[in-house]
């Protein structure tokens, strides 16, 4: 092993920077190979501080010179060690004058100041800016930014920073500038400049107060033809904010920015938000309803970030969940609101709950797990996880859930009253929501610091004579790293109790008077027993309705229950959770036969039944019904063994398909035939959720690989008018013996080689297709369109064969593991944050059969044994092998 690990982190040792920054002026010359980065700033002691000098971050710096209040500083004037820069002093008031030199065409970390196809983007967060300049590079430090771009005319006539222009001309030199002021001070993760060839689509838009305002979406010039939907949803953003909180945008112009060389998602900085164009080019030929989706989500997500985030920031990394699950809730309520539907906003919870259980359980059962508020890193960017995203969105809806809307409004009130322009911890979220409802949420506290999915296991007891129903509810939590014992959680759990013909009962429990049909338990201790009185008849609970706490709940439902709360229960979360566990238990049963060699997989009809009913029935929405008729992932059900065994389970959930698309034939069929949608394309709820459901039906028919289905999914390839429907034929046909499996895939590339985002797609297809395996993979990174330097190109092809096709990943012969390692040491020279993302794909080796772990142990060992690996892959491979 190496012992040459960078040091952890601690939240206990925060300490206050020793000064603050006023103001920061910036003047760049962009060049390429060369670009000088010319910075004045003006500090003042910080007296909380202890510390006698001036503290900066920077990385991968050419330091040109430095000069404090004009004075040109000698080597012996600072320390420079280990990317912190020191400058002894005891001043109130200085000015820091600080030259660089930055390499934007060799930074292939995209992170800081990067050129992509030629032109110029920055991505500061977490610690990118230091990269750009010497600076106090932490989110406590907020300063108000000015910022002058001097560049190339011809090359770069579009000129971008945080903020206002105000002022841009001609420099006489072939070369002109523009200048850029941000009147709200930020923290220098915020920062951002964007300069070349690029075009926008514009509107002004009238803001609540009555004040205009500039909307701006940014694409080069062949992409002007993929902004509409993302100035939409940006338009809508706007509003829903404006309504639902009455947060108004506070800069007179807004602008969006699209890059095909991007990290992540996408990235809040103010005013210049800057977005992996995956979530902003769009339109019916190379955008899927999911697309479109993701789109509204992720620039609600962005711009909802400008209050919470950017008005209100993060202390400290260790505080990231304050700004993200909060931003991650509030863009989810609003996806849902735009559906508006009941049905809709069930849906929508579905798919983010599938997401939880899915990416998040693992997590927070696996080697990374970390509390929502972690205590220590070693790289931060390795903590931009799903816990902190997506559980920490669940967080900060069961505030919601305890306090109820109005409640939790008046909370966010207090929040901003309070913390407006200023850098704070999630406990002032907390003691926002506490305080403006006088409530005591102390105990609220652990859902920050304790890692783990808790488990609630449910008992109930029904007295006839007496009429009383209880239900007692139990909590444990499993240890984690760092965290053997668990204090309970404060959990809210929302029952209600269904009677014999599927209706709501009334429920009496003491101390609520008005019997309504749902009521929100709250589980504090490790046992508690809620007793329910006047009940009737036995009845079926319906537990942990629109699931309202990130839990995972135990109780012992027979076959019967699960189908009558599938057919009956009002809470349609539950509706479709009641299926999802019944379909568990049966793809469990199988997995099980799956391993035995002489136990033959057997048919179930009771499920094939209660998913004949929901499919068939009309009073309920297509996209709902798409989301029952789906099976549980491959990795939903890994996680519920105590041995994965990833072929068994591949075997067991294609035999149900199979056997359902058997016994459904006519069903699907009909369903295939019934939600057509004629007329031009539209993304809305309605329509998406038709062809969500006409594109299940296909898959399913698909299963039976005969003719029927393949020239259903052909004759769908060749007439579709838009992406879902052509990629849903695609797979259809990818997946299968089709006699035109080869010519689509074909045509589909030569279709769309100029759409690199639809490009993406294809490499992705083949990456999860059943036949694919790591000799196929390997030959598709030898087409001449894939790029392992382009991280949306590599996740299409080497993270969706790594995370998407367990069971040819998990091959027997450990060729999926030798594959991740060696890709993943070549992602690391290149991009290390890309790189540590793809080295968590073995998170879970643990739980693998003896055979695979010793497989899957070497390749993780093999990436740490590597000489030159990044701190980011050094952590999670580290962690992975403790
Ligand atoms: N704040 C961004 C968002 O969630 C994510 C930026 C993460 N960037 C990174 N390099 N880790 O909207
Ligand atoms: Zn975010």
């Amino acid at each position: 092993m190496r012992t040459d690990t960078s040091p952890a982190i601690y939240r206990k040792d925060y300490t206050p920077p020793s000064y603050w920054v006023r103001t920061v002026e910036m003047g760049f010359d962009l060049d390429p190979s060369a670009t000088r980065v010319a910075t004045r700033m003006t500090l003042a002691r910080n007296p909380a501080s202890a510390e006698q000098a001036i503290v900066l971050h920077g990385e991968e710096l050419e330091l040109v010179q430095i000069r404090l209040n004009g004075k040109n500083l000698a080597k012996r004037d600072y320390k420079l060690v280990d990317g912190l820069l020191r400058i002894p002093t005891k001043a109130e008031e200085i000015t820091l004058e600080i030259e660089t030199l930055i390499r934007p065409d060799k930074n292939t970390s995209l992170m800081g100041l990067y050129v992509s196809n030629g032109n110029f983007f920055t991505q500061c967060e977490a610690e990118g800016f230091r990269k750009i300049t010497y600076f106090p590079d932490r989110p406590d430090v907020m300063a108000q930014y000015t910022v002058m771009l001097r560049g190339d005319k011809k090359k770069y006539p579009v000129l971008l920073s945080n903020g206002n222009l105000i002022e841009q001309g001609d420099l006489g030199d072939g070369r002109h500038y523009a200048l850029w002021e941000d009147p709200f001070k930020k923290p220098s993760y915020l920062f951002a400049l964007v300069a070349g060839q690029l075009v926008c689509q514009e509107q002004t838009e009238k803001l609540k107060s009555g004040r205009e305002a500039l909307l701006q979406v940014w694409v080069e010039e062949g992409n002007l033809d993929k902004t509409q939907h993302a100035m939409d949803s940006l338009v809508n953003s706007i509003h829903w904010d404006e309504e639902r909180y009455g947060l108004e945008l506070d800069l007179d112009r807004f602008m969006i920015v699209a890059v095909g060389d991007f990290n992540m998602g996408a990235m809040e900085n103010k005013g210049l938000n800057i977005f992996n164009t995956k979530f902003v080019l769009a339109n019916p030929r190379i955008a899927t309803d999911t697309d479109y989706a993701n789109i509204e989500a992720v620039v609600g997500h962005e711009y909802f970030h400008n209050w919470t985030g950017n008005r209100v920031t993060c202390r400290d990394w260790f505080q990231l969940s304050l700004k993200e699950g909060l931003t991650v809730f509030r863009d989810q309520e609003f996806s849902a609101d735009m559906i508006g539907t009941d049905s809709g906003r069930a849906v929508k919870r579905i798919d983010d709950v599938r997401v939880l259980r899915q990416a998040q359980f693992p997590e927070d059962a696996g080697p990374m797990a970390h509390p929502v508020r972690p205590d220590s890193f070693v790289e931060i960017s390795n903590f931009y996880t799903v816990t902190i995203y997506e559980k920490g969105a669940e967080v900060v809806r069961m505030y919601q859930t305890l306090l109820g809307r109005d409640g939790f409004c008046k909370g966010m009130d207090l929040y901003f009253e309070r913390h407006d322009g200023r850098a704070v911890e999630c406990d002032d979220f907390r003691a926002a929501m506490m305080d403006a409802n006088g409530r005591d949420l102390t105990q609220f506290e652990r859902w920050y610091s304790q890692a783990g999915t808790p488990r609630v296991k449910v008992t109930t007891s029904y007295d006839a004579d007496k009429q009383t129903y209880d239900i007692t509810l139990a909590q444990s939590c499993p240890p984690t790293p760092g965290q053997a014992k668990k204090q309970p959680f404060h959990i809210p759990v929302a029952i209600g109790l269904l009677d014999g013909k599927g209706r709501d009962m009334p429920l009496s429990l003491k101390g609520h008077s008005d019997q309504p049909t749902t009521l929100v338990l709250e589980l504090t201790a490790t046992q508690q027993t809620f007793h329910f009185t006047n009940v009737t008849e036995q009845p079926v609970p319906s537990l942990l309705r629109n699931f309202s706490a990130p839990v995972v709940l135990d109780y012992d439902y027979s076959d019967a229950d699960l189908a009558f709360l599938m057919a009956h229960d009002s809470d349609a979360f539950n509706r479709w959770e009641a299926g999802q566990r019944l379909a568990t238990r049966r793809l469990l049963a199988l997995t099980e036969a799956a391993q035995q060699a002489d136990s033959p997989l057997s048919v179930d009809v009771a499920l094939s039944a209660s998913l004949r009913a929901s499919l068939n029935d009309v009073a309920l929405d297509p996209a709902f019904r798409e989301t029952v008729l789906t099976l549980p992932a491959e990795t939903v059900i890994a996680e519920q063994m105590e041995v994965i065994d990833p072929q068994a389970i591949h075997t067991a959930r294609r035999f149900l398909r199979l056997s359902l698309a058997k016994d459904l034939r006519q069903d699907f069929s009909r369903v295939y035939a019934a939600n057509q949608t004629d007329g031009p394309y539209s993304p809305d709820a309605a329509s998406s959720g038709k062809r969500a459901l006409k594109n299940l039906a296909l898959s399913y028919l698909a299963e039976l690989d005969d003719a029927d289905a393949h020239t259903l999914a052909q004759a769908q390839y060749d007439s579709a008018n838009n992406m879902t429907d052509r990629m849903a034929a695609l797979a259809a046909l990818a997946n299968s013996q089709a006699p035109g499996r080869a010519a689509a895939l074909a045509k589909f590339y030569s279709d769309f080689e100029q759409e690199p985002l639809v490009i993406d797609k294809w490499f992705s297809l083949q990456a999860m297709a059943r036949t694919t395996d790591v000799a196929a993979v390997q030959t598709l990174m030898k087409h001449p369109a894939f790029s392992i330097k382009n991280p949306n190109r590599a996740r299409s092809l080497i993270f969706s064969f790594c995370n998407g096709n367990p069971s040819r990943f998990h091959a027997a012969d450990g060729s999926g593991y030798a594959f991740w390692a060696e890709q993943v040491i070549a992602l690391d020279a290149i991009n290390p944050q890309v790189a540590a993302r793809l080295a968590r794909s073995l998170d879970r080796w643990r739980k693998y059969a003896p055979a695979l772990q010793e497989k899957m142990r070497a390749a993780l060992q093999q990436v740490a044994d590597t000489a030159k690996l990044s701190k980011d892959t050094r952590e999670v491979v580290g962690k992975s092998l403790a």
